[in-house]
């Protein structure tokens, strides 16, 4: 519902300051003998595009069309007024392409890619606020159906919509989770429309300014607050303060719930149990692998057992948040495996392995016959 609301002021701040328009810059480039070998460069084959420059090594593919058929080579940062059709272009016959995720989750039909002859095109209609971020495009190198990405080539630059009633990077959650990991830094990420805008910390009780020194905890308009060596202490509710410089009243972001993690990023922490690790021809039994660990590390798993393609079993795999004291949070992730209606072939070793982006565990127990 907010989103709407700021859409619609967003559009009406457009129609006022509509005029206001971005500032060309060409790249007047000196070498032209720095052109890469074996991507040559066809001339004249689209006449709209009158660029001169050849496409070296470390320069950027992504540029901006403005008015009349002009460029903007586009570097780390760009402001733009919210609500006027953006229009990104990328030199290549195949290109990919990243933007806010936002614009994927909610499936917006305001953003269109399509890939010309040599270039490819990102239009995103009434941009607003909320479409801050990073755009950026690579060449994909392809041979036959495979393709894959020139991680070289990535050109990407941030885009800010400036609104100026809009002062943080709307977000579709009101109340923001973000993890203290002993060994990693986090982010408290209240994100601006403007890289001008000057922004305070604030923890909510006791209420109390955070003191940000620029080492321990920094902040950085593309990402939001940076917390380098989280501990327990930073544990609790937080919200930004932004303050205008046109207006007396600052603004206040979504609110920010920290919560400090004690499990260290590692291979998964897996233990296994069976209901019973002596049965009778039968009977119904299960077993279950459990891991603790961060909350957003996902966990796979995978099951080796002594009836393997030869009996259908049930796998049941499941994963909860726990709450283990006020801010520490861990996840249970599991997985159950059935079997039902034991048979001399289900007598023998049972091995789970739990696998996360760190690593795998695998974890054994045996179940035999009551006989
Ligand atoms: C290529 O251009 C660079 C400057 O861009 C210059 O230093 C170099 O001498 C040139 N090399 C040749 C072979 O022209
Ligand atoms: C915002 O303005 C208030 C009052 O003018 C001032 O006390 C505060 O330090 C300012 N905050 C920042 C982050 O500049
Ligand atoms: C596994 O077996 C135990 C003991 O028989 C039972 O209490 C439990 O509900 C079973 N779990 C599942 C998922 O079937
Ligand atoms: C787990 O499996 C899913 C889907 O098969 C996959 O996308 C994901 O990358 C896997 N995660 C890990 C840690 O292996």
């Amino acid at each position: 519902m907010r989103l709407w609301i700021f859409f619609a002021l967003a559009l009406l701040w457009l129609e006022v300051q509509h005029g206001l328009c971005q500032q060309t810059t060409r790249n007047k480039e000196a070498g032209e003998n720095r052109t890469r070998p074996g991507r040559k460069r066809v001339k004249g084959r689209n006449p709209k595009v009158k660029e001169k420059e050849s496409v070296s090594k470390g320069q950027s593919i992504l540029t901006q069309v403005l008015d009349k058929g002009r460029f903007l080579r586009l570097g780390e940062t760009l402001s733009l007024n919210p609500g006027k059709t953006l229009e990104l272009r990328c030199k290549g016959t195949k290109i990919g392409w990243a933007y806010p995720s936002y614009l994927d989750t909610y499936n917006d039909n305001r953003l269109s890619i399509k890939q010309h002859d040599r270039f490819s095109q990102l239009i995103l209609t009434s941009p607003s606020a909320a479409d801050t971020g990073e755009y950026s495009c690579w060449v994909m190198l392809c041979d036959g159906e495979e393709c894959e990405r020139d991680a070289d080539s990535t050109s990407k630059t941030y885009i800010y919509f400036t609104d100026k009633d809009e002062l943080f990077v709307p977000s579709p959650i009101h109340f923001e989770i973000a993890y203290l990991h002993p060994d990693k830094h986090t982010t408290v990420p209240c994100r601006v429309t403007n890289p001008k805008i000057r922004v305070s910390l604030h923890r909510e009780v006791p209420p109390k300014e955070i003191p940000v020194d620029g080492t321990q905890i920094s902040y950085n308009p593309t990402k939001g607050f940076i917390i380098q060596t989280p501990s327990p202490e930073h544990k609790g509710a937080y919200y930004c303060k932004a303050n205008s410089t046109t207006k007396s009243t600052p603004q206040i972001s979504t609110m920010y719930q920290l919560l400090y993690v004690e499990v260290p990023s590692g291979p998964p922490f897996a233990t296994i149990k069976a209901s019973s690790n002596t049965v009778s021809g039968g009977d119904i039994f299960n077993l279950t692998c459990t891991v603790l660990g961060e909350p957003e590390m996902n966990v796979n798993f995978s099951w080796r057992y002594p009836g393997q393609d030869q009996r259908p079993v049930i796998i049941q795999d499941s994963w909860r948040l726990i709450n283990r004291g006020v801010g520490h949070t861990t996840r249970i992730s599991k997985s159950v495996l059935i079997v039902d209606d034991a048979e001399t072939i289900d007598f023998g070793k049972y091995i789970c392995t739990a696998k996360n982006k760190n690593g795998e565990t695998s974890v054994a127990t045996s179940v035999k016959s009551h006989d």
